[in-house]
């Protein structure tokens, strides 16, 4: 039987969110319908609301998540009802180029629920990022549920379905980070904060985070961050420098998507160095740098896809390291809130207040 819960939609551009009654099919084939415990607020959930990722209203927010799956469809065999999961983006194909190579994680072909959730008058909704979890129920693919510890706390445990996977991943999966490496990070929000995290337990040696808010550069700080550069007073190329004996970092990871912030990436690592692109350009943005200097510096220009993460590998892993003391995952929720209080919230986002806000269902 389909589910009536409530959900917090945004109905057309610019418009403040609102609470509305949705209806949750029961999963079909391949699907699953998951009990929503938690769900991140990311600036992601504010682009759709201001039409800046596409003008398919009306959406259904939300996609940083963990719950418990609910029912799933017939021939699903992966996950089971009780299972406590923590959502991602898109359910990896298993048959495209990329998956038939071993690079799931670059899977060509995702997807999402085949069914839609609708309003009550039937209007369909469109899920951000395939996910919709700012609603006490949500309908996925079976495959974009990993299953992990039921220790994590779910306000946690859903942030790693989205910017703090993204940061993570970047300097883990992207940047190759190691051990004795030199990593700096331009942009210390939720992202570029990860960033930092997952450099130190790769081992980095040295980790500068740069940033213009003084704020934000005093949490990298807590991360990890060795070195605070206010790129406002300071010129971040060569307080990177200086900080890496003048050489440049190993690895550079852009966690802001700016033009100028990439040139500073760019410019700011060493020889046979890498720079990563995390952050999301918008697509009216240009660069214009010497061809010669891309050749004589060497290294790779890499750009991070949801921090290149293969959710079945990674999700259970940082998990279990949460768990362990060894990754402060805890430390990116700023504050728990009610589903009621998501417009609220995306308030203190936008003045830089909060690293996560974080909707707890029932709260
Ligand atoms: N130089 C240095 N830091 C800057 C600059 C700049 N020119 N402009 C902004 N910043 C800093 C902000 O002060 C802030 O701390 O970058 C940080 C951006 O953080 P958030 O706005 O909190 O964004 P976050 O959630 O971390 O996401 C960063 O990654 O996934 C993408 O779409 C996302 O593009 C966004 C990026
Ligand atoms: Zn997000
Ligand atoms: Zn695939």
């Amino acid at each position: 039987m389909a589910v009536q819960v409530q959900g917090v939609v945004a109905r057309s551009k610019g418009a403040p969110v609102t609470l509305e009654t949705i209806v949750v099919p029961d999963p079909g084939p391949g699907e699953a319908r998951v009990k929503v415990l938690a769900c991140g607020v990311c600036h992601t959930d504010l682009h759709y609301r201001e039409g800046a990722i596409n003008d398919e209203f009306p959406f259904l927010l939300g996609h940083e998540a963990a719950g418990v799956v609910e029912s799933v469809g017939p021939d699903v065999t992966d996950v089971a009802p009780g299972d406590y999961v923590i959502l991602n983006w898109r359910a990896v194909c298993g048959n495209c180029r990329a998956c038939l190579r071993g690079r799931p994680q670059y899977c060509f072909s995702t997807f999402n629920a085949t069914q839609k959730m609708t309003l009550l008058d039937g209007t369909e909704l469109s899920p951000a990022l395939g996910i919709g979890a700012f609603a006490e129920m949500t309908l996925v693919a079976a495959g974009q549920c990993t299953k992990v510890d039921p220790a994590a706390p779910p306000e946690v445990a859903g942030l790693l379905g989205c910017g703090v996977m993204a940061g993570l991943g970047a300097a883990i999966n992207t940047g190759n980070v190691g051990r004795g490496d030199t990593v700096a990070v331009i942009g210390c929000g939720g992202v570029g904060d990860a960033a930092i995290a997952g450099s130190l337990l790769a081992g980095a040696r040295t980790i500068i985070a740069v940033d213009i808010d003084d704020r934000k550069l005093e949490t990298a700080k807590k991360f990890g961050a060795t070195h605070t550069v206010n790129s406002r007073t300071v010129d971040a190329v060569e307080a990177i420098r200086e900080a890496t004996g003048g050489f440049g970092a190993d690895v550079v990871i852009e966690a802001i998507g700016r033009p100028e912030t990439y040139e500073q990436a760019f410019y700011a690592r060493d020889l046979a160095g890498t720079v990563v692109l995390v952050g999301v350009p918008d697509p009216s943005m240009r660069i214009e740098l010497p061809l010669i200097e891309f050749f004589g510096r060497g290294g790779a220009l890499k750009s991070s896809w949801y921090g290149d993460c293969l959710p079945s590998r990674d999700f259970p892993m940082l998990i279990d390291l949460y768990l362990q003391g060894r990754l402060p995952l805890g430390d990116f929720v700023s504050e728990t809130i009610g589903i009621g209080d998501v417009e609220a919230a995306f308030e203190k986002m936008h003045h830089g207040d909060v690293l996560r806000s974080v909707v707890v269902m029932g709260s």
